[in-house]
């Protein structure tokens, strides 16, 4: 990367008012969690999409599917958020500036750095809900073996994630659409922008004529359009990104 590169960055942030933080695995890959497509340390380089990540992986055998997510939740709970997430907290405490976080997922690490997320685009590892009734359940079942019951009808608990071919959370999906009506400035951090309709968003904003950051130190599909890439981790580009000139 450029020192032109972080200027440029710096610029952007100093003319926004309204951020939108978009992020994806990478940001929480440097706190011990892996990323999804990774080559070699990927989740979906060892393990099938289709097995763990779909509803018909679940009906087939959902104390597999519940044990690995109810180990994520585990792992997660064991690791910390990482100088990226201080980051982008401590931008959110910034005077003059609004701060939302839309995120991929689906671990807490943004909100136990103290940003509070206004989307979990893909729900979360500490939502478990029943997958008859609907009904939510605490985070506390997240993590519990073995499968719990639901309380209310009986049937059975499932994790609070999106698998593929599932719609997104009505709710966080109009929160992030309302947030990035907004914007000034997107900041996308750590995702390949491959996972559809998520990946919309940052295609969207950029349409619109809203600069984008890209903090990712690989190329990826946001590349392509991004104003300007910090072609590094997150846990360095983000503190880099929000450090006074004079600091550097
Ligand atoms: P991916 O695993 O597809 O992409 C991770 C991205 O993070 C890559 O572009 C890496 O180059 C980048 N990266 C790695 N280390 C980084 C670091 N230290 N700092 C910054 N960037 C880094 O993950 P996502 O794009 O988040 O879906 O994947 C999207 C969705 O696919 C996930 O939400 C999940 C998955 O299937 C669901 O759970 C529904
Ligand atoms: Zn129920």
């Amino acid at each position: 990367m450029s020192t032109g590169d972080l200027d440029t960055a710096r610029d952007l942030l100093e003319a926004a008012s309204s951020i939108v933080v978009f992020t994806g695995a990478g940001m929480s890959a440097e706190s011990g969690i892996p990323t999804f497509r990774d080559a070699l340390t990927g989740i979906w380089a060892n393990h099938d999409p289709m097995t763990l990540a779909s509803p018909e992986g679940w009906a087939s055998d959902p104390d597999l599917v519940w044990a690995w997510y109810a180990d994520r939740a585990t792992r997660v709970r064991s690791v910390a958020p990482n100088a990226g997430h201080l980051a982008v907290a401590e931008l959110g405490r910034r005077r003059g500036v609004t701060v939302s976080v839309v995120t991929q997922n689906v671990d807490d690490l943004h909100e136990r750095a103290g940003s509070v997320v206004a989307s979990h685009l893909h729900g979360s590892l500490f939502a478990p809900r029943c997958q008859d009734c609907g009904r939510p359940e605490s985070s506390d079942l997240a993590a519990a073996t073995p499968r719990p019951a639901c309380p209310l009808c009986g049937s059975t608990l499932r994790p609070g994630v999106v698998w593929f071919g599932e719609p997104l959370p009505s709710d966080d999906w109009r929160r992030a659409e309302n947030v990035l009506d907004d914007a000034d400035l997107m900041i996308v951090v750590g995702t390949t922008g491959v996972v559809y309709p998520a990946a919309e968003l940052p295609e969207r904003t950029c349409a619109a004529g809203v600069p984008v950051i890209e903090v990712n130190p690989e190329p990826s599909a946001v590349t392509t359009f991004a104003t300007v890439r910090l072609a590094g981790p997150a846990t360095q580009m983000l503190p880099d990104l929000l450090a006074r000139r004079d600091q550097s």
